[in-house]
Parts: structure tokens; sequence; C-alpha cells
């Protein structure tokens, strides 16, 4: 969003205290760090929310009781607008669902989902993405470096996505630079030419797969049953896009911050290898120590909160990074500790909207951790890379050299 950032005059319901300058999309200007960054940002406020003139202004919630209240509270904070600038990205994007949609109306759109992402689901699909995991690293192992980025992170999950979906590897390029847009937008189409493509590529598929007795999910999508009734073809490829935009950026993502983090580690590297039965416990601490998602809500009308009043239609990021990374949650936050007590987080959110893709996520990153170890039992960062953390709803990293 860097390309034009909309900054907004403070409404006159912000008390001036309240004010941050912080751009979610550029969050680290004075750290490199993304995660440290947003806690720099938190320790420089006194409240529990903040309000920002970036992306045409909006609330953040700082304290960890108000980031999962908004995440899960759809009395006061409503999923119709979930992303910032409000008028561009936020509109475009409150075409999908379910994420767009409150309770009750979201919970038939998301068992739709939930059928084919739950656990059973899922686990059926192990042999297959370990036989691309091994096949990538195979592929790689002997150079003794990789450039984790595009010869791994960028291949299993989207592969395994595509599979998923039973759709060409060929389009990857394109729907992945489209779900990019929402995530990390780069000004190269508006959100809303990006629903409008996502539209257009999606509803003759969905026409065509509708009774065709496919097993893929955009089949058990179109159909689908929604409340006794048959999904609309509108509600199709608006469900379908939502699960697009889910599954083709956030895995990327946390697994480049996962082996980031991993490479400069070698005394856990080496845990690791000594007793690989303590991979299952090494992905629970990445995914609490490395959130990545800030979405946001709606106010849905006039509410007090944190001793500021918001606005019905002021928008309220809620960043998964300030709920686990906080003292208050857990000790020594900043710590990769596999044997820590409390390991408490919202990295795929909370209450009705948390991730239906948390499963497939998960069996993602415990196969790379088993299958990379097996093979690479110390690595690092190849030195003099100039390594950033990019901001934005899904933070990235940009690509990086890992040597062994
Ligand atoms: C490490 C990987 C992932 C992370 C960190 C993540 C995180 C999240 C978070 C925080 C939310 C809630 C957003 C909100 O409440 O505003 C969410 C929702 C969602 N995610 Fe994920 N996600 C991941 C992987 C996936 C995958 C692989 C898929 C698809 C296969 C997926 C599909 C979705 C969908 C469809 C929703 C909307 C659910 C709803 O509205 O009920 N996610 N995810």
């Amino acid at each position: 969003m860097s390309a034009e950032v909309l900054e907004s005059a403070r409404p006159s319901h912000v008390p001036a205290d309240r004010e941050v300058d912080f751009d979610i999309y550029n969050p680290c200007t004075l750290e490199a760090d993304l995660h440290q960054a947003w806690m720099r940002m938190r320790d420089s406020m006194p409240h529990g929310i903040a309000w920002t003139p970036h992306n045409e202004g909006h609330w953040i919630a700082l304290a960890p009781e108000l980031v999962s209240a908004v995440l899960s509270d759809s009395t006061r904070f409503s999923n119709r607008i979930v992303l910032v600038p409000k008028s561009t990205s936020g509109e475009a994007y409150s075409e999908f669902i379910p994420l767009s949609l409150d309770p009750p109306r979201h919970r038939p759109f998301r068992k739709v989902l939930d059928e084919q992402l739950k656990v059973g689901a899922v686990n059926a699909l192990e042999g297959s993405i370990r036989e691309l995991t091994v096949s990538l690293i195979e592929a790689f192992l002997a150079n003794k470096r990789c450039n984790f980025t595009h010869e791994f992170a960028e291949h299993l999950p989207l592969q395994v996505f595509m599979k998923l979906v039973d759709l060409p590897l060929e389009n990857l390029p394109e729907l992945k630079h489209l779900a990019d847009q929402f995530t990390r937008p780069d000004g190269s189409v508006t959100p809303a030419e990006a629903t409008a493509q996502f539209q257009k590529y999606l509803a003759p598929i969905l026409a065509e797969r509708k009774g065709s007795g496919r097993t893929d999910l955009l089949t058990h999508i179109a159909d689908a049953q929604i409340e006794g009734r048959d999904i609309t073809e509108d509600e199709a490829v608006n469900l379908a896009g939502q699960a697009m935009v889910g599954g083709l950026d956030t895995v990327v993502n946390f697994m480049s911050f996962a082996m980031f983090t991993l490479a400069g580690m070698p005394e856990l590297q080496a845990e690791i290898v000594k007793d690989p039965g303590r991979i299952p416990k090494l992905v629970n601490e990445l995914i609490r120590r490395l959130p990545i998602i800030s979405s946001g809500r709606e106010v849905i009308s006039d509410v007090e909160v944190d001793g500021v009043t918001l606005a019905k239609g002021d928008i309220v990021i809620a960043p998964t990074e300030l709920y686990a990374l906080n003292e208050s949650v857990n000790a020594c936050p900043f710590e990769v500790d596999l044997d820590r007590a409390v390991k408490k987080q919202v990295t795929f959110g909370a209450g009705p909207h948390i991730c239906p893709g948390q499963f497939l996520a998960r069996l993602e990153i415990k196969i790379l951790l088993e299958e990379w170890f097996a093979r690479i039992p110390s690595f690092r960062l190849e030195p003099g890379q100039d390594i950033k953390h990019l901001g934005g709803v899904t933070a990235g990293t940009t690509s990086f050299w890992l040597e062994w």
C-alpha cells in the first residue's frame, strides 16, 4: 500500500493522545523485525487502543483482551469490513464470504468449508503432502543451499492448495498475484479489479463443476446446500474466492517466518535433531511466536472501549501479533520455548471466524519440519543478505537463502 498512503485527518471523536503514526502495510520503519515493530508501537502508547491516520484512518487494538474481543465479539464488531483502507480494499473484500458475514448468516457457509478442511479430511492428504515435501527438499539438498522462499515456501502450500481445488498449476501465478492484492497490495490492480477478476475466473469453473461428481473443494462449494436450498452462483463464487485468498498467501509467509527464525537458533535445531518427537511442540510454539495476520472489523454502533468512543462505521484492526507477544499473556514472549507451560495465541484468529484452514496449515508445517530435519540437521541464513520483513494484512518476508 506504500504506493498510495491515504492519510486521514483525526476525526473529532478521537482524542489527540490516541494518535499513533503506524502504517500496517509498512510497519518496519524503525525496527527491521516485524514483531518487534508491532511491539515497539504498542509500547509507545499508554492505552489499550490507538488510532492511526494511515490507510484512511482506523483504530488498532493494542491490549490483548481487546484484540481477541474485536476478533470474536460480533455484537459490537462486524465482519462486513475486515480490511483497510475501508473505501477500497475493505469494500472490495466485503463481497467474499464467509469472512464478511456475521453470525448467524456466516454459519452455513462456514460449514461448507469446514466439511472439506476438517482434521479427518486434511489428514487424508498427508501422504501426498509428504511426497511433495521430500521431492522439493531432495531437489536442492546436494546444493548445500536453497532460496527457501522460491524453492520451497512458494511451492508446497500452493501446490497442495491447487490440488485441493483441482486447478491447473499454470494458473497459479495469476491467482497468487490476485490474492496478494488483498493482503500486501502492490498497486498493480485495484482491490475492486482483483475481486472482479477472481469472480470472472471462478464463475465458469464453478458452473461447470456443479453436479459433476468431482471431489475437489470447488465442486463441493458449487454443490453446497445452504439451510436447505442450493447455494446461488454468486454465493459460490464469493465463497470460493475467500478460500483462495486464505489458502494462497498465509502458509507461504508463515513457513518463511518459521525457517528464518529457526535458522538463527542452532541450539534448538540440535535439540530437534536429537529428539524429532518434539516437532509437534515446535509447531505449536512457532505458531504462538510468529503471528502474521492483522485483519479488522467495522464498529456496528457507537461504543465505548478503553475510555474512548469508537463511532459507528469506524474500523478497528486486531493485530494477532499483539496478543501472543504480550508479556501478560505469555511469559518471555519472544523466546521460542518448547516447554512453556502457558502457550496462548490467536494466530489463527478467535471466535466464529477462526481459521478453517489451520489443520491443513499445521500439517504442512509439521511435515516440512520432519522431512527437513531428517535431511538437513543444521542450517543458517547465508551471510550478506538484506532480508526485509513486509507488513500487510498477512505479513511476509523478502526471499532469503539458507545454507548448510
Ligand atoms: C499459517 C497459515 C494460516 C494463518 C496464520 C491463517 C490465519 C487466519 C486468521 C487469523 C483468520 C481469521 C481472520 C479474521 O477473523 O478476520 C483466518 C480465516 C480464514 N482462513 Fe486462514 N490462516 C492460515 C491458513 C489458511 C489456509 C491454508 C486456508 C485455506 C485452505 C485458510 C482459509 C481461511 C478462511 C476461508 C478464513 C475465513 C473463515 C471465516 O470467515 O469463517 N487459511 N485465517
